[in-house]
Formats: structure tokens, C-alpha cells, sequence
């Protein structure tokens, strides 16, 4: 269990947040870990580092390079967690942006390593979990002389990141990272593309299969009407943020084909240049004539009970999926579901047994795979049967934690072989 120390969340850039001294050395085995990251936004990495820092085993804090509903989570489920504001040109900085805006992010960046180094001398190890902060970590390590892990939850191509991007992401780790952390081979092979040397692990995002037990049948009929969805029309659901590769427009396309289909939205633009998104699937909606069979839910945190109230979970994304958390939650909440035919989700589903697989942008591939899953009710509901225990196997949450405590501790114990204090 994570020790929950101080809870911090304040505005600051040079105070340093000392571990306690009770708490040093007060978990076994357990190395003292350091996780950053730069958002305050609630994306998959940050539920994902929320997870992880909720049943670590040993002592832990998380600094922030920004305030939002992540700090806010954290510090409810008291973790020890201080949000360190750094200039706002480098929170402002896109991920595909040019060569201005990355000078101006490298000085942003740059103040950052003194109070990050800081911070890290009263830990073992620094886990970065965004690439903002790896480039940050793989700095502040050299000079706090610690290993730094970073679990890279992108897939460093074309379709996510600028050519300058990719290259200052594997620069740094393979100068300042000791090991990396893949959500999967798709994320690990396109950084070994990419030029990418520094060791790696591919350990899959575990989900806790007890957040999804089954809900009662007038518990679903009370959400649909809360969402002002019909009780009995057939319901395809998209749980993801809205974002143009995240592909909700295909699901809306698909629709004029598969009468009576209904589509639910559940997530908001959570990032800088997404917000227009939800405006032009509006407007798509419209255009395609299926305006009242489109509903929007925006973000919400009962997505385990959501995703029972529709008949098919959908991801839609048409780039290449770095992992893909929704996938494995539509499985543990036992609904068929149709995943794009790229990147993680080729690992997550075996296309025919637990789930369906289908082109990437296809809306007419996605119309014939709903409405094959709705016109055969029992080899969906096989499926979702298979998907369910699948998933409870491959994506425990407690393996994924001990796997990454495991290789925290052989990471920390390496070190200090080489470099003894
Ligand atoms: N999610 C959520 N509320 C929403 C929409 C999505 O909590 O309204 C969660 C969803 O359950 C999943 C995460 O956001 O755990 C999205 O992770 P995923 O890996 O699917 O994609 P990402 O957004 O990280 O690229
Ligand atoms: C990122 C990826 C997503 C992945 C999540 C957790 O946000 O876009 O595919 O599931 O991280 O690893």
C-alpha cells in the first residue's frame, strides 16, 4: 500500500517536498520511487499512473508539471502529490509542433530538472510517465545520480508525433533513461524503429476487474434514461476522449447503414486542439441525418457501469492505438466489442473469439461488424463471455504492479551495483 504522507497540491517551483523520514525505507523491499508527469489532465497514462501509485507497495510521491482533475484524484485517495508549475510556455507546447515552439518547450523543460533533481535525491528511482517528463527525468537523473524508468505509453510514429518530436523523445532516453516501460509491442517496436537503444519491458496496463461488478437490469434502464437514451433500441458505445484519431466520426458513419443503431459518446476533448472536434461531430451528425440516434455523455468516472448500458463497446481509433484501456474494460464489463485492427489492440483482442477486429477508418467494415454482433445475440454474447475471462487473465492489475515493482527493484539494484554510493 502506497504511504500516504503529505498531501500537497499547491502552486510552486523551487520548494523541494522531502520524503519523511518515517517513511524512508518504511516498505520492505519496495524501492522509494519519484513519478512525474506533465499533466493534470485525466487521460488512460494518468488513470493508468493513478492505479499504480494507489497499490504500490513501497513509498512514493508524484510530481505534477501541472494542476487539473489528476491532482485532484490523487490527493482524494491521499497520495502524496505536489504540482510543480513550470513555464507555461512548456505546458502550452503541442506534441506536433515545429521547431519554435520546441526551443521555447526546451527552456521550459530546463527549469524544470533543478527541482525535479531536487525532489529525487530523497528517492531511488524516477518513473517518468509522459514524454514531457522522460526528457525532464532523463536530465534531473544524471544529476541526482538516480535510474530513471519511463513508462512511454505512445507510439512514436508519424501519425502521433512530429519527425523533432520522435527524435528528442529517443535522444533522451537513449542518453538519460535506464530502462523502459512499453504498454505493448506495438509501442515498444516503434520505438526500436525510431532509433531507440535504452532496454525495455512491454507490461500491459492491468484493470481492476473488481470496479466492473454485474448491474442489476433496472439500474441500466435508470442510465439509459438518465442519458436520455431509449430503453429499447440497440446501443454501440465509444468511451474515449474525443479526438479526430480516436474516430468517433467513423462510428457516426457507420450508422445510416445499421438501422435503429444508436450511438453513445462517453469522454470530452481533454487536450489542447480537440475541442473543435466536438463541434464538427455535431455538425457530422446533421449532415449524415442520424442526429436523434447520437447522444453525448461527456467525461464521466462510472464508465464500468456505462459500458453495461449499451450492447456493443466500440473503439474506433484510426491510428494505430498504443495500448487501449477501453478495450479491456469493454471485456471486463462483458460486452462484445469491435476494435480497430492496429497498434495494441492487436494484442488486447484475438479477432473472432473475444472480440472483432476491423479495419482502421472503415465505417462501412464497422457497420457489418455491429450489425453482425446485434443480429446474432449468442455468438456476441460467446464473445463477451471469452473477452471477460481473457481480460480478467492477461490484465490483472495486481500483476501489472507487481511486474513494475519487480523491475523498479532490479533497475534500483543494478544501479547500485554499478554506481555504489
Ligand atoms: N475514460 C473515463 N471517462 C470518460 C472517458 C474515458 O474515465 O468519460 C477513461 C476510460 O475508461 C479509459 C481511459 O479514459 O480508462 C482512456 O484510456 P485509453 O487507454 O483507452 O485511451 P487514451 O485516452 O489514454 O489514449
Ligand atoms: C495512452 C495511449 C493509450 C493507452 C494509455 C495507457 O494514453 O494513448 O492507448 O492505453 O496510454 O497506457
Amino acid at each position: 500500500m502506497t504511504t500516504p504522507l503529505s498531501k500537497t497540491v499547491e502552486p510552486t517551483v523551487s520548494d523541494s517536498l522531502p520524503f519523511s523520514p518515517d517513511s524512508i525505507g518504511s516498505s520492505l523491499n519496495a524501492p522509494r520511487v519519484l513519478f512525474l508527469d506533465h499533466t493534470g489532465a485525466l487521460g488512460g497514462a494518468e488513470l493508468y499512473l493513478l492505479d499504480l501509485v494507489r497499490q504500490y507497495p513501497g513509498d512514493c510521491r508524484v510530481l505534477l508539471f501541472d494542476d487539473g482533475p489528476f491532482a485532484t484524484r490523487l490527493e482524494n485517495e491521499n497520495i502524496s502529490t505536489r504540482v510543480l508549475q513550470g513555464s507555461s510556455q512548456l505546458l502550452n507546447v503541442r506534441k506536433d509542433g515545429g521547431i519554435g515552439t520546441a526551443l521555447t518547450a526546451s527552456l521550459g523543460l530546463l527549469q524544470l530538472v533543478g527541482p525535479v533533481a531536487r525532489e529525487a535525491q530523497n528517492a531511488d528511482v524516477i518513473f517518468a510517465n509522459s514524454q514531457k517528463a522522460a526528457i525532464v527525468a532523463s536530465l534531473a537523473g544524471h544529476w541526482a545520480r538516480r535510474p530513471v524508468v519511463w513508462s512511454l505509453h505512445d507510439i512514436l510514429t508519424a501519425d502521433h508525433f512530429s519527425r523533432l518530436n520522435r527524435w528528442a523523445a529517443v535522444t533522451a532516453a537513449n542518453w538519460g533513461v535506464t530502462h523502459l516501460l512499453a504498454n505493448s509491442k506495438a509501442t515498444e517496436d516503434a520505438f526500436k524503429t525510431s532509433g531507440g537503444r535504452t532496454p525495455s519491458t512491454v507490461v500491459y496496463n492491468g484493470i481492476d476487474a473488481d470496479d466492473f461488478p454485474p448491474l442489476a437490469p433496472d439500474r441500466i434502464q435508470s442510465l439509459r434514461m438518465e442519458l436520455d437514451v431509449p430503453l429499447n433500441v440497440p446501443v454501440a458505445g465509444v468511451f474515449s476522449r474525443l479526438a479526430p484519431w480516436k474516430g468517433q466520426a467513423v462510428l457516426l458513419q457507420a450508422l445510416p447503414a445499421v438501422p435503429d443503431l444508436h450511438a453513445l459518446f462517453v469522454g470530452d476533448a481533454l487536450f489542447d486542439g480537440d475541442t473543435q472536434y466536438v463541434d464538427e461531430l455535431k455538425s457530422l451528425a446533421r449532415d449524415l441525418g442520424v442526429v436523434d440516434r447520437v447522444h453525448f455523455a461527456g467525461f464521466r468516472s462510472d464508465i464500468p457501469a456505462l459500458m453495461q448500458a449499451v450492447d456493443v463497446v466500440a473503439h474506433t481509433s484510426t491510428s494505430p492505438e498504443p495500448f487501449g484501456r477501453v478495450i479491456v474494460e469493454g471485456m471486463l464489463a462483458k460486452r462484445p466489442v469491435v476494435a480497430t485492427r492496429a497498434g495494441g489492440a492487436m494484442e488486447i483482442v484475438t479477432h473472432g473469439r473475444t472480440g472483432l477486429l476491423v479495419s482502421a477508418g472503415d465505417a462501412s467494415e464497422l457497420g457489418r461488424a455491429l450489425s453482425h454482433l446485434l443480429s446474432h445475440p449468442e455468438a456476441a454474447e460467446r464473445m463477451a463471455a471469452a473477452g471477460h475471462a481473457d481480460a480478467r487473465e492477461r490484465f490483472a492489475l495486481d500483476g501489472m504492479v507487481q511486474s513494475i515493482s519487480d523491475l523498479l527493484r532490479r533497475v534500483v539494484d543494478e544501479e547500485t551495483e554499478l554506481n555504489p554510493k
